[in-house]
């Protein structure tokens, strides 16, 4: 929710805080903006719209000035307008601040600000923060932050410059992502890695409530009561490159190709050194999203193959209601980002209920694995993507691993048994491969279908949550209505939709318990004069006779049939979108990481 950036360097830096900003987009794109000083005044220029677009209409990048700041914005407070696009600025013009979050006491605050006789611009929380800098400023810029952010009631990351002092770029976080940077004689703040990954992978993950002061040099460190900090210099291990597009023609796309080789590093870690297991009685998921799909696949492995009882809770409702969480319950929190407000905060719920947690992640550095006992990584790289697709396949590549370990702990799972599902496992980024070749017909089939207004999408047992999975994706990239149903719950409602025009893909992958019953659910539809698209299993000849269309996936165990039933349904959302001219990386509404609630 909202990207921002920021610079201090010896060289030029508009063009390289726009060329980072394009990496933030996905966090949200209404409206973007670029400040920087020159000549102890601070230029502004900001636009509605993608940061493309912003920077035709007012050339961002030849803005003047070696401090600066830059942020794309997810509109929260106040609608879509330039005037409330960032960086925003006090009475005064002498500071200007970007902001991402939510601040919960914007209206008090603006109150007493306008009865002090300053005077807004815009309708947005953020320029209440910079009229508040303002006010307590007496002269140190440092201090009157520090007394500023202790009024603040909500969530930030900020970045501060002041046209009085160019020489000092000032950055703080309370639980909205933040990073600092470190160049050669130069420093960066941004909202996530991918954007300074170019410049440096030299970084510092701020905490709540500190203050980074940056210069060209140097780079310092204070809590609220301006104690000096010592943090940690880390090195991210992923590359520019990779985050980049490459020869694809959206993010999504090259996402989708990169399962294979995501899956097969998320499959090579070892889940024995992290937490103790063995007392584990009960296990709940948190999540949102693709990630609480990915959670219901997991409850369906581990109470499966590990008997332990799972529940799988939406993150934002489980922190509001009162969880009874009993000694030895086990928390896991499931997200991409690691920094989902609602995730984020269930966590802490459960924590002091006295859970431990154990969080799937895949950005590292992120407040959700900070937050947490232990963390297994998704190694799926950054995804950029609003769509989530590899994040989500490397999601159960780790549920499945922890259902296996869980499995041995308990004694479940006999040796020469995990063995084989280790090599079932292996089997799956050729699979993937192979899954992807069906490319020219799912586009084909995309050809067909992308001009229908409605959607239903089946699935039993395991491949239930990757109806709803294939539903969402459809949804959130093409905005054609869909919803994803058990395929037996139809005949009790869904049903009275079915004719020719309501498309249904049915995921019938061949197993030996739920097979037959989506069959005659396929049937109950075309009963009806609806149209099927079957998910089914490669050498099934018998299944063409009973649908209209089939795409065919490798065979593999039943279990494991998620990871290979989700990717025709990603490359048939992703083909159906660009067939209707949207642009899947940025689809509208929506931001990569959810930080507010
Ligand atoms: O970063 P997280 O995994 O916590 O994000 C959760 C959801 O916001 C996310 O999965 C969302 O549903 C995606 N846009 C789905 O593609």
């Amino acid at each position: 929710m909202c990207g921002i950036v920021g610079a201090i360097a010896e060289r030029n830096i508009a063009p390289v805080l726009l060329e980072s900003l394009k990496k933030l987009e996905y966090r949200g794109y209404d409206s973007a903006g670029l400040a920087t000083i020159e000549n102890k005044t601070i230029v502004i220029k900001k636009e509605c719209g993608k940061i493309d677009e912003v920077d035709q209409k007012v050339n961002l990048k030849d803005q003047k000035g070696n401090i600066g700041l830059a942020h794309t914005r997810w509109s929260t407070c106040g609608s879509v307008t330039k005037e409330n696009a960032h960086p925003h600025q006090d009475c005064t013009k002498n500071i200007a601040i970007v902001h991402n979050g939510i601040i919960e006491n914007h209206s008090e605050l603006r109150a007493q600000l306008t009865h002090k006789g300053h005077t807004f611009t815009s309708d947005t929380d953020t320029e209440v923060i910079a009229h508040l800098i303002e006010e307590n400023n007496q002269g140190n810029i440092v201090q009157a932050i520090a007394k500023t952010l202790k009024q603040l009631e909500g969530s930030y990351a900020l970045g501060i410059i002041e046209a009085d002092n160019p020489h000092q770029l000032i950055a703080a976080r309370k639980e909205s992502p933040l990073i600092i940077g470190l160049g050669e004689k130069e420093n960066f703040i941004a909202s996530d890695a991918p954007a300074i990954l170019k410049q440096t992978n030299k970084v510092i993950y701020l905490d709540n409530e500190e203050i980074a002061v940056l210069t060209i040099d140097e780079v310092e460190i204070f809590d609220l009561d301006g104690n000096k900090k010592e943090k940690e210099i880390e090195t991210i291990e992923w590359d520019s490159e990779k985050a980049g597009k490459q020869a694809y023609e959206h993010f999504m796309l090259k996402e989708i190709h990169e399962q294979s080789s995501t899956i097969a590093k998320t499959l090579e870690q070892n889940i024995e050194d992290n937490i103790d297991l063995k007392e584990v009685k009960r296990i709940i998921i948190v999540a949102c999203g693709t990630s609480w799909h990915a959670g219901l696949v997991g409850e369906f492995m581990i109470e499966e193959l590990a008997k332990i009882p799972v529940e799988v809770e939406y993150a934002s409702e489980f922190r509001y209601r009162d969880p009874i969480i009993e000694e030895n319950t086990l928390i896991v929190p499931i997200s991409q980002s690691g920094e989902t407000a609602d995730t984020l905060a269930a966590l802490k719920e459960a924590r002091t209920k006295g859970a431990k947690i154990l969080s799937i992640v895949n950005v590292k550095g992120s407040s959700i694995e900070r937050e947490s006992d232990a963390v297994l990584y998704t190694k799926a790289g950054p995804e950029i993507g609003v769509a989530s697709t590899k994040a989500f396949t490397a999601q159960l590549t780790v549920l499945y691993l922890l259902t296996l370990h869980l499995g041995k702990l308990k004694n479940t799972l006999p040796k020469d048994q995990i063995a084989n599902r280790v090599r079932d496992l292996r089997k799956i980024p050729l699979q993937i491969e192979q899954a992807i070749e069906e490319t020219q017909h799912i586009k084909k089939l995309a050809k067909l279908f992308y001009k229908k207004h409605h959607a239903l999408y089946l699935g039993r047992g395991i491949n239930y949550p990757i109806a709803l999975e294939g539903a969402l994706k459809l949804k959130e990239v093409s905005y054609i209505h869909a919803e994803g149903y058990p395929a037996a719950e139809m005949k009790h409602g869904p049903i009275a939709l079915i004719d020719e025009q309501m498309p249904v893909i049915a995921i019938a992958t061949k197993d030996d318990r739920t097979y037959k019953k989506v069959i005659s659910n396929i049937e109950e539809v075309t009963a009806r004069g609806g149209v099927v698209i079957a998910i089914a299993t490669k050498g099934d000849e018998e299944i063409a006779k009973k649908v209209d269309h089939v795409i065919y996936i490798p065979e593999n165990s039943y279990i494991l049939t998620p990871l290979l039933a989700t990717i025709p349904l990603q490359l048939f959302a992703y083909y159906i979108a660009t067939l209707r001219n949207h642009d899947p990386d940025k689809p509208k509404n929506l931001a990569k990481s959810v930080t507010v609630e």
